[in-house]
């Protein structure tokens, strides 16, 4: 088998790649990335020489060049490539309509142009924000109605219809998956839990947005790669499936857990002004996946933490190169806007 991975430079990507490259050790994998300011080589410096990977730089949105890769003969194609980051989008959404809305049109396209002679399976990877903001109870089914809140949430929600489409007009043989927050290596430091460690290991103020009760349902990145593996091979074509750790916490517990473990004060939360928008909370019914896959999370959300602590620990020399001053003034413009 064959496969294309867009967006294989970013945080979920990289650690997809690797898993799947140990999983299938006679398959091949081609990574196309932008490498915008998400996208690191580094995440995959280890299999520069690996003779089964092959890694283009090239942009989704870019037709001409998708088709030339696409028609060259790939099986399947896994569709990760985004602007992910629901503050940058609240900042400047534009990327995010380019890149998630018409970088996923552009690869519908290019399928849609060859795959009655060349059968490829596209898995298109969105979230579970775009069933927008649950109440205290509940959880999110494949069945409840899609209420896009952030940007970001708006634009994968888009791509998500262009995908059904996709496959009830044309009969593409897609596969949707919805996924709840993750977390693990080489996750870029501008989300929760990766930025809380690093500010965290340097003493630095851990900014908990509004009343710190918005609630995530966290899952550690290899259990998703596991969920995509079983999807990529056995999903049935034109479903969704949701992808849930099991693991709901406040985001001021996810604060205190982290700072427990590197044994720092409680007393570096510092409460900001909340993000506008801001969902108050997600819960995940995977269901679905289970019964008809067999597939569940393995990670606890206390071990996964663990395991994450310990990786920016060890590999701080991969975020330092990160937060320069100009990510560090990002930051500052940020809250100086809300
Ligand atoms: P990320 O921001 O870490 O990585 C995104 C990658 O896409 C980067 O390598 C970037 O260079 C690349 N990219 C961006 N624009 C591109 C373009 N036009 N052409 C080619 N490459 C481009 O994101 P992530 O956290 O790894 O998320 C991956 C996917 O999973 C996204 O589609 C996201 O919406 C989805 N998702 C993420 C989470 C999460 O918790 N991180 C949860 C559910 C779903
Ligand atoms: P984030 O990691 O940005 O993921 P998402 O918004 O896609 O769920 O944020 C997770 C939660 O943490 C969300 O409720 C916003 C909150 N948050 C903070 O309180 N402080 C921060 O500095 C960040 C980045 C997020």
């Amino acid at each position: 088998m064959k496969i294309l991975v867009t967006g294989g430079c970013g945080f979920i990507g990289s650690n997809f790649i690797r898993y799947f490259l140990k999983s299938y050790p006679n398959d091949d994998l081609i990574n196309v990335d932008k490498l915008t300011y998400a996208g690191n080589l580094e995440n995959l410096s280890d299999l520069s020489q690996s003779p089964r990977y092959y890694f283009i730089r090239g942009d989704i949105t870019d037709a001409p060049r998708m088709e030339e890769l696409i028609h060259k003969g790939v099986d399947a194609i896994i569709n990760f490539a985004a602007e992910s980051h629901v503050d940058r989008s609240i900042e400047d959404p534009s990327a995010f309509m380019k890149t998630n809305v018409f970088g996923t049109f552009v690869l519908l396209e290019a399928v849609r142009k060859v795959f009655s002679k060349q059968p490829i399976r596209f898995v298109h990877i969105s979230t579970d924000e775009v069933y927008g903001s649950l109440g205290e109870t509940g959880a999110f089914t494949e069945e409840t109605p899609l209420a896009p809140n952030s940007p970001y949430s708006a634009s994968k929600t888009a791509a998500d219809m262009l995908v059904r489409a996709y496959h009830r007009t044309y009969g593409l043989p897609t596969v949707i998956t919805r996924c709840s927050n993750n977390f693990g290596p080489y996750q870029f430091p501008e989300k929760l839990i990766p930025l809380m460690i690093s500010n965290a290991i340097e003493d630095k103020e851990l900014p908990i947005y509004g009343d710190g009760m918005h609630v995530r349902d966290w899952i550690y990145v290899e259990d998703h790669c596991g969920a995509l593996d079983v999807v990529l091979h056995h999903g049935r074509e034109g479903e969704v499936y949701n992808i849930g750790g099991r693991s709901e916490r406040a985001n001021l517990v996810v604060a205190q857990t982290i700072l427990d473990r590197l044994g720092k004060p409680h007393s570096l939360i510092r409460f900001v002004t909340d993000r506008p928008g801001h969902d108050r909370r997600y819960a995940i019914d995977f269901s679905k996946i289970e019964r008809e896959l067999g597939w569940k999370p393995s990670i606890s959300f206390e071990e996964g933490i663990s395991r994450t602590v310990e990786w920016y620990l060890t590999h701080r020399e991969w975020w330092k190169k990160i937060k320069t001053e100009e990510y560090l003034n990002y930051y500052k413009r940020m809250y100086e806007n809300r």
